[in-house]
Protein backbone atom coordinates (compact mmCIF):
# COMPACT_ATOMS: atom_id res chain seq x y z
CA UNK A 1 0.00 0.00 0.00
CA UNK A 2 1.11 3.61 -0.70
CA UNK A 3 2.06 5.92 1.67
CA UNK A 4 -0.93 8.23 3.00
CA UNK A 5 -0.17 12.02 2.12
CA UNK A 6 -0.19 14.29 5.23
CA UNK A 7 -2.89 16.48 5.00
CA UNK A 8 -4.39 20.00 6.77
CA UNK A 9 -7.67 21.17 6.24
CA UNK A 10 -8.38 24.59 6.46
CA UNK A 11 -11.79 25.86 6.02
CA UNK A 12 -14.22 28.47 7.39
CA UNK A 13 -17.31 25.89 6.95
CA UNK A 14 -19.87 26.25 5.29
CA UNK A 15 -21.40 23.35 3.89
CA UNK A 16 -18.99 22.27 0.97
CA UNK A 17 -15.96 22.90 3.39
CA UNK A 18 -17.98 20.43 5.83
CA UNK A 19 -18.54 17.96 2.53
CA UNK A 20 -15.04 18.60 1.38
CA UNK A 21 -13.78 16.84 4.88
CA UNK A 22 -16.20 14.41 4.54
CA UNK A 23 -14.41 13.54 1.56
CA UNK A 24 -11.24 13.94 2.66
CA UNK A 25 -11.34 11.86 5.67
CA UNK A 26 -13.38 9.00 4.17
CA UNK A 27 -10.09 8.64 1.95
CA UNK A 28 -7.59 6.07 2.08
CA UNK A 29 -4.81 8.31 0.57
CA UNK A 30 -5.13 11.26 3.01
CA UNK A 31 -3.52 11.01 6.39
CA UNK A 32 -5.25 14.14 8.22
CA UNK A 33 -2.85 15.68 10.39
CA UNK A 34 -4.83 18.77 12.06
CA UNK A 35 -7.79 20.99 10.95
CA UNK A 36 -7.80 24.58 11.06
CA UNK A 37 -10.62 27.40 11.06
CA UNK A 38 -10.95 30.64 9.38
CA UNK A 39 -13.32 33.78 9.15
CA UNK A 40 -15.21 34.20 6.10
CA UNK A 41 -18.53 32.32 5.37
CA UNK A 42 -19.34 33.38 9.05
CA UNK A 43 -17.36 34.90 12.36
CA UNK A 44 -14.41 33.00 13.31
CA UNK A 45 -15.82 32.07 16.67
CA UNK A 46 -18.69 30.36 14.30
CA UNK A 47 -16.49 28.71 12.15
CA UNK A 48 -14.19 27.15 14.41
CA UNK A 49 -17.55 25.90 16.26
CA UNK A 50 -18.66 24.24 13.19
CA UNK A 51 -15.24 22.65 12.46
CA UNK A 52 -15.50 21.21 15.68
CA UNK A 53 -19.64 19.73 15.02
CA UNK A 54 -18.12 18.25 11.58
CA UNK A 55 -15.21 16.88 13.60
CA UNK A 56 -17.22 15.02 16.09
CA UNK A 57 -20.03 14.05 13.66
CA UNK A 58 -17.44 11.95 11.17
CA UNK A 59 -15.23 10.89 14.00
CA UNK A 60 -12.45 12.55 13.40
CA UNK A 61 -9.59 12.80 16.34
CA UNK A 62 -6.94 15.41 15.51
CA UNK A 63 -5.95 18.74 17.00
CA UNK A 64 -8.33 21.53 15.65
CA UNK A 65 -6.95 25.54 15.96
CA UNK A 66 -8.65 28.65 15.43
CA UNK A 67 -7.38 31.37 12.69
CA UNK A 68 -7.26 34.69 13.24
CA UNK A 69 -10.44 36.72 13.99
CA UNK A 70 -9.74 38.92 10.53
CA UNK A 71 -8.14 38.51 7.56
CA UNK A 72 -4.70 40.41 7.36
CA UNK A 73 -5.77 43.50 6.28
CA UNK A 74 -9.25 43.69 5.21
CA UNK A 75 -12.32 43.99 7.27
CA UNK A 76 -14.46 40.65 7.39
CA UNK A 77 -16.99 40.09 5.07
CA UNK A 78 -19.67 36.73 5.87
CA UNK A 79 -22.09 35.21 3.67
CA UNK A 80 -25.16 34.31 5.77
CA UNK A 81 -27.13 34.38 2.62
CA UNK A 82 -25.28 31.02 1.45
CA UNK A 83 -24.42 29.62 4.89
CA UNK A 84 -27.16 30.63 7.11
CA UNK A 85 -26.63 32.78 10.54
CA UNK A 86 -24.89 29.68 11.90
CA UNK A 87 -22.36 29.34 8.86
CA UNK A 88 -23.66 25.83 8.53
CA UNK A 89 -27.37 25.88 9.18
CA UNK A 90 -29.49 22.74 8.09
CA UNK A 91 -29.56 19.42 9.91
CA UNK A 92 -28.91 19.22 13.71
CA UNK A 93 -25.21 18.19 14.53
CA UNK A 94 -23.47 16.64 17.46
CA UNK A 95 -21.72 19.37 20.02
CA UNK A 96 -18.26 19.66 19.53
CA UNK A 97 -16.37 16.60 21.41
CA UNK A 98 -12.89 18.47 21.60
CA UNK A 99 -11.79 22.21 22.05
CA UNK A 100 -10.21 23.93 19.57
CA UNK A 101 -5.72 23.59 20.88
CA UNK A 102 -4.33 26.79 22.10
CA UNK A 103 -2.06 27.73 19.57
CA UNK A 104 -3.27 29.60 16.87
CA UNK A 105 -4.30 28.04 13.45
CA UNK A 106 -1.00 29.28 11.92
CA UNK A 107 1.39 27.68 14.77
CA UNK A 108 -0.22 24.40 14.94
CA UNK A 109 -0.11 24.48 11.08
CA UNK A 110 3.74 25.04 11.36
CA UNK A 111 3.93 22.60 14.48
CA UNK A 112 2.38 19.95 12.19
CA UNK A 113 4.64 20.53 9.25
CA UNK A 114 8.02 20.45 11.47
CA UNK A 115 7.32 17.17 12.93
CA UNK A 116 5.97 15.73 9.70
CA UNK A 117 8.72 13.21 8.15
CA UNK A 118 6.85 13.63 4.59
CA UNK A 119 5.87 16.86 3.12
CA UNK A 120 2.14 18.48 3.76
CA UNK A 121 -0.27 19.27 1.44
CA UNK A 122 -2.56 21.87 2.53
CA UNK A 123 -6.17 22.25 1.51
CA UNK A 124 -7.67 25.22 1.91
CA UNK A 125 -11.16 25.88 1.31
CA UNK A 126 -11.99 29.40 3.10
CA UNK A 127 -9.93 32.80 2.60
CA UNK A 128 -6.19 31.99 2.71
CA UNK A 129 -5.36 34.33 5.80
CA UNK A 130 -3.80 31.35 8.02
CA UNK A 131 -1.85 29.85 4.87
CA UNK A 132 -0.70 33.69 3.82
CA UNK A 133 0.10 34.08 7.53
CA UNK A 134 2.50 30.71 7.68
CA UNK A 135 4.35 31.52 4.47
CA UNK A 136 5.23 35.23 5.93
CA UNK A 137 6.53 33.83 9.35
CA UNK A 138 7.34 30.42 8.92
CA UNK A 139 9.46 30.74 5.43
CA UNK A 140 11.96 27.78 6.41
CA UNK A 141 8.65 25.90 5.93
CA UNK A 142 8.55 26.40 2.27
CA UNK A 143 9.75 23.11 1.18
CA UNK A 144 8.04 21.08 3.54
CA UNK A 145 5.10 21.97 1.96
CA UNK A 146 4.35 19.63 -0.86
CA UNK A 147 1.37 21.62 -2.52
CA UNK A 148 -1.38 23.99 -2.01
CA UNK A 149 -4.99 22.50 -3.11
CA UNK A 150 -6.99 25.56 -3.04
CA UNK A 151 -10.96 26.75 -3.38
CA UNK A 152 -10.85 30.26 -4.64
CA UNK A 153 -10.86 32.70 -7.20
CA UNK A 154 -12.05 31.91 -11.25
CA UNK A 155 -9.95 32.61 -14.13
CA UNK A 156 -13.30 33.34 -15.90
CA UNK A 157 -15.25 35.54 -13.63
CA UNK A 158 -16.17 36.31 -10.27
CA UNK A 159 -19.05 35.48 -7.85
CA UNK A 160 -19.09 38.11 -4.84
CA UNK A 161 -18.41 40.96 -7.60
CA UNK A 162 -18.35 40.64 -11.19
CA UNK A 163 -14.64 40.41 -11.13
CA UNK A 164 -13.43 38.44 -7.78
CA UNK A 165 -14.79 35.03 -5.94
CA UNK A 166 -15.71 35.02 -2.27
CA UNK A 167 -12.37 33.75 -0.66
CA UNK A 168 -10.21 35.48 -2.84
CA UNK A 169 -12.40 39.00 -1.97
CA UNK A 170 -12.52 38.18 1.56
CA UNK A 171 -8.30 37.84 1.72
CA UNK A 172 -7.16 39.40 -1.28
CA UNK A 173 -3.70 40.83 0.41
CA UNK A 174 -2.97 37.07 1.38
CA UNK A 175 -4.10 35.24 -1.76
CA UNK A 176 -1.11 37.37 -3.25
CA UNK A 177 0.78 36.29 -0.83
CA UNK A 178 0.46 32.49 -1.37
CA UNK A 179 0.23 32.97 -5.51
CA UNK A 180 3.65 34.39 -5.06
CA UNK A 181 4.98 32.17 -2.71
CA UNK A 182 6.92 29.50 -5.08
CA UNK A 183 4.64 26.63 -3.45
CA UNK A 184 2.72 24.60 -5.94
CA UNK A 185 -0.30 25.73 -6.07
CA UNK A 186 -3.61 23.59 -7.95
CA UNK A 187 -6.50 26.17 -8.12
CA UNK A 188 -9.65 25.18 -8.14
CA UNK A 189 -12.16 27.97 -8.81
CA UNK A 190 -15.17 28.60 -9.94
CA UNK A 191 -14.20 27.99 -13.26
CA UNK A 192 -14.15 24.53 -12.19
CA UNK A 193 -16.36 24.71 -9.37
CA UNK A 194 -19.61 25.67 -10.90
CA UNK A 195 -19.29 22.89 -12.68
CA UNK A 196 -19.38 20.66 -9.79
CA UNK A 197 -23.23 20.69 -9.70
CA UNK A 198 -24.10 18.13 -7.44
CA UNK A 199 -28.52 17.40 -8.68
CA UNK A 200 -31.10 17.10 -6.19
CA UNK A 201 -31.42 13.26 -7.58
CA UNK A 202 -27.65 12.87 -6.99
CA UNK A 203 -28.44 14.33 -3.24
CA UNK A 204 -31.11 11.31 -2.91
CA UNK A 205 -28.27 9.00 -4.34
CA UNK A 206 -26.64 10.31 -1.15
CA UNK A 207 -29.69 10.34 1.45
CA UNK A 208 -30.24 6.01 0.59
CA UNK A 209 -26.63 5.15 1.44
CA UNK A 210 -28.52 5.85 4.78
CA UNK A 211 -25.82 5.91 7.37
CA UNK A 212 -26.15 8.95 9.58
CA UNK A 213 -22.88 10.96 7.87
CA UNK A 214 -24.74 10.60 4.76
CA UNK A 215 -27.93 11.55 6.23
CA UNK A 216 -26.38 15.00 7.18
CA UNK A 217 -24.55 15.08 3.58
CA UNK A 218 -27.70 14.73 2.12
CA UNK A 219 -29.24 17.51 4.12
CA UNK A 220 -26.30 19.90 4.07
CA UNK A 221 -27.12 19.42 0.25
CA UNK A 222 -30.44 20.22 0.67
CA UNK A 223 -29.56 23.90 2.45
CA UNK A 224 -27.30 24.44 -0.23
CA UNK A 225 -29.28 24.08 -3.12
CA UNK A 226 -31.79 26.08 -1.67
CA UNK A 227 -29.77 29.39 -1.55
CA UNK A 228 -28.49 28.19 -5.61
CA UNK A 229 -31.85 27.32 -6.24
CA UNK A 230 -33.01 31.16 -5.72
CA UNK A 231 -30.45 32.39 -8.28
CA UNK A 232 -30.87 29.81 -10.73
CA UNK A 233 -29.21 27.07 -10.28
CA UNK A 234 -30.08 23.92 -11.35
CA UNK A 235 -27.62 22.14 -8.41
CA UNK A 236 -25.50 22.99 -5.58
CA UNK A 237 -22.11 23.70 -6.87
CA UNK A 238 -19.91 21.88 -4.00
CA UNK A 239 -17.23 24.10 -4.49
CA UNK A 240 -14.24 23.46 -2.15
CA UNK A 241 -15.32 19.14 -2.38
CA UNK A 242 -13.43 19.93 -5.79
CA UNK A 243 -10.32 20.47 -4.21
CA UNK A 244 -10.05 17.62 -2.25
CA UNK A 245 -10.77 15.85 -5.30
CA UNK A 246 -7.89 17.52 -6.79
CA UNK A 247 -5.69 15.53 -4.77
CA UNK A 248 -7.08 12.06 -4.87
CA UNK A 249 -8.86 11.90 -8.09
CA UNK A 250 -7.08 14.42 -10.56
CA UNK A 251 -8.00 11.87 -13.06
CA UNK A 252 -11.54 12.90 -13.95
CA UNK A 253 -10.00 17.21 -14.57
CA UNK A 254 -8.49 19.22 -17.04
CA UNK A 255 -5.88 21.76 -15.75
CA UNK A 256 -3.45 24.29 -17.09
CA UNK A 257 -0.62 25.82 -16.23
CA UNK A 258 -0.69 29.52 -15.94
CA UNK A 259 0.64 32.45 -14.62
CA UNK A 260 -2.36 33.88 -11.82
CA UNK A 261 -1.52 37.09 -10.51
CA UNK A 262 -3.80 38.26 -7.59
CA UNK A 263 -5.21 41.92 -7.72
CA UNK A 264 -5.87 43.73 -4.60
CA UNK A 265 -6.76 47.44 -5.44
CA UNK A 266 -8.64 48.50 -7.94
CA UNK A 267 -12.67 50.22 -7.46
CA UNK A 268 -13.67 47.06 -9.49
CA UNK A 269 -11.38 44.20 -9.78
CA UNK A 270 -10.37 43.86 -6.11
CA UNK A 271 -9.93 39.92 -5.20
CA UNK A 272 -9.38 39.20 -8.60
CA UNK A 273 -7.77 36.35 -10.00
CA UNK A 274 -5.83 37.66 -13.22
CA UNK A 275 -4.83 34.11 -15.00
CA UNK A 276 -2.44 34.57 -18.21
CA UNK A 277 -3.96 31.96 -20.26
CA UNK A 278 -2.14 33.12 -23.39
CA UNK A 279 1.26 33.29 -21.68
CA UNK A 280 1.15 37.29 -22.79
CA UNK A 281 3.07 38.65 -19.75
CA UNK A 282 5.88 36.10 -20.11
CA UNK A 283 6.04 34.88 -16.29
CA UNK A 284 6.56 31.34 -15.48
CA UNK A 285 3.27 29.23 -14.04
CA UNK A 286 2.23 29.88 -10.42
CA UNK A 287 -0.73 27.68 -10.69
CA UNK A 288 -2.06 24.67 -12.23
CA UNK A 289 -5.38 26.07 -12.82
CA UNK A 290 -8.74 23.66 -13.08
CA UNK A 291 -10.38 24.27 -15.40
CA UNK A 292 -13.01 21.16 -16.27
CA UNK A 293 -14.53 17.85 -14.42
CA UNK A 294 -16.23 14.74 -15.23
CA UNK A 295 -19.32 15.76 -12.98
CA UNK A 296 -20.79 11.94 -13.07
CA UNK A 297 -17.71 11.10 -11.51
CA UNK A 298 -17.25 13.54 -9.53
CA UNK A 299 -20.96 13.14 -7.76
CA UNK A 300 -19.75 9.36 -7.25
CA UNK A 301 -16.57 9.97 -5.74
CA UNK A 302 -19.02 11.90 -3.08
CA UNK A 303 -21.63 9.18 -2.76
CA UNK A 304 -18.27 6.73 -2.88
CA UNK A 305 -17.26 8.67 -0.17
CA UNK A 306 -20.50 8.69 1.78
CA UNK A 307 -20.41 4.82 2.29
CA UNK A 308 -17.52 4.81 3.93
CA UNK A 309 -18.94 5.96 7.07
CA UNK A 310 -20.94 3.45 9.16
CA UNK A 311 -23.84 3.61 11.34
CA UNK A 312 -21.77 5.03 14.35
CA UNK A 313 -20.68 7.90 12.27
CA UNK A 314 -17.14 6.72 12.28
CA UNK A 315 -15.07 5.35 9.00
CA UNK A 316 -16.02 1.82 8.25
C1 LIG B 1 -16.51 29.66 -1.70
O1 LIG B 1 -17.17 30.61 -0.86
C2 LIG B 1 -17.77 29.97 0.25
O2 LIG B 1 -19.06 30.45 0.49
C3 LIG B 1 -17.75 28.48 -0.06
O3 LIG B 1 -17.57 27.74 1.14
C4 LIG B 1 -16.58 28.31 -1.01
O4 LIG B 1 -15.38 28.08 -0.31
C5 LIG B 1 -17.16 29.71 -3.07
O5 LIG B 1 -17.02 30.99 -3.63
CA1 LIG C 1 -15.35 27.51 2.06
Amino acid sequence: MTKRIPVILDGDPGHDDAIAWVLANASPLLDIKAVTSVCGNQTIQKTTYNAGRIMTLIDLNVPLAMGRVKPLVADPIIAPTVHGNSGLDGPALPEPKHKPVEQDACTLMAEVIEASEEPVALIPTGPLTNVAALLLLYPHLKPKIRHIYLMGGGIQYGNWTPAAEFNILVDPEAADIVFTSGVPITMAGLDVTEQALVFPEDFERIRAVGNPVAKVVAEWLDFFYGFHRSIGYPGAPVHDAVAVAALIRPDIMTMEDMYVAVETTGDYCRGATVGDRLGVLHRPANARVIMGIDREAFVDLLVEAATCYNKGGERA
